[in-house]
């Protein structure tokens, strides 16, 4: 299979850090082009932090970082460090990062790299609020067509939601700007809270990490054992969902995940649902397909390959 180039935008956030790490250790799949950090589960001073910090970690302080748009397109920014600590990365001691953060602000280095490389040629891999997606797409609607592929983690049908009854957290906060990126047309899949609330961190998993004795280990470990708190202790889950993880792992081995293409559209009017990911699973709309909207994981071959990919990172 070619190298696919992508772009990570995301809000670390200890399961974006685990995507992070998955991706970069994994060049035979992936070449990162750049991480774009959001405003989501911390404030963007924070994602911007922790974007480099991951990267740091991973040993590949050549991937270029930018910080991208610090609120949603509309409404005031809601956090979630109830899930992810103050940090945002809580769970280990961190240091702050060493390498630098790019000049160049996030959306413009979407737009520049959605133009600069070969048209279809660039994944787009948002793990928290769309907001940077779409404000790209909003200065520069003429990358949209350039656009290969964008692989989200958001949403949710089956599963409800998981900031209010309705909605997951990645869409509530933005849902203006989910809007926007499912209304595009560029050819979209989605990893809702459907499929990743299957991908759950048992003790086995968390002690393989540890058991890798690595220093990327023993952090995927202490952030896992940190961020499953929170689903635990709401849903009884044996640990933590692996959100974001999921979008990385459909790059580089898609058959482990089974869906359906089916639309999805985002409500944006209603208080008491704000950020529902409207899935007509059932196809009962007549509205045309946009999104391939995951409900299924192999979670044990999706944790195999986790656990191959990080421990080869020191
Ligand atoms: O609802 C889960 C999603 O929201 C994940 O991407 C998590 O990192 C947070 O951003
Ligand atoms: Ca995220």
């Amino acid at each position: 299979m070619s190298i696919r180039k992508i772009i990570i935008d995301t809000d670390p956030g200890q399961d974006d850090a685990v995507a992070i790490l998955l991706a970069l250790a994994s060049p035979e799949d992936l070449d990162v082009l750049g991480v774009v950090a959001v405003a989501g589960n911390v404030p963007l001073s924070l994602t911007q932090r922790n974007a480099r910090i991951v990267c740091e970690l991973a040993g590949k302080t050549d991937v270029p970082v930018f910080a991208g748009c610090d609120k949603p397109l509309k409404h005031t920014l809601v956090t979630a460090e109830h899930v992810h600590g103050k940090t945002g990365l809580d769970g280990p001691q961190l240091d702050d990062p060493t390498m630098p953060l790019q000049d160049q602000h996030g959306v413009d280095f979407i737009i520049d790299t959605l133009r600069s490389q070969p048209s279809g040629t660039v994944t787009l891999c948002p793990l928290g609020p769309l907001t940077n997606i779409a404000t790209a797409f909003q200065r520069a609607p003429d990358i949209i067509e350039r656009v290969q592929e964008i692989v989200i983690m958001g949403g949710g049908f089956f599963e409800g939601g998981n900031i209010t009854p309705a909605a997951e957290f990645n869409i509530y906060v933005d849902p203006e700007a989910a809007d926007i990126v499912f209304r595009a047309g560029a050819p979209l899949v989605v990893m809702p809270l459907d499929v990743t609330h299957k991908a759950l961190t048992t003790p086995a998993h968390v002690a393989a990490f540890r058991g890798m004795d690595t220093n990327v280990g023993h952090m995927v470990a202490a952030w896992t054992d940190f961020f499953e708190r929170f689903d635990k202790e709401k849903y009884g889950s044996e640990g933590a969902p692996l959100h974001d993880p999921c979008v990385i792992a459909y790059l580089i081995q898609p058959d482990l995940f089974a869906g359906r293409h089916i639309n999805v559209e985002i409500e944006t009017q209603s208080d008491l649902t704000r950020g529902m990911t409207v899935a007509d699973w059932w196809g009962v709309s007549g509205r045309a397909p946009n999104a391939l909207f995951m409900r299924d994981v192999d979670a044990d071959a999706f944790f195999g390959l986790l656990a191959e990919r990080l421990s080869r990172l020191a």
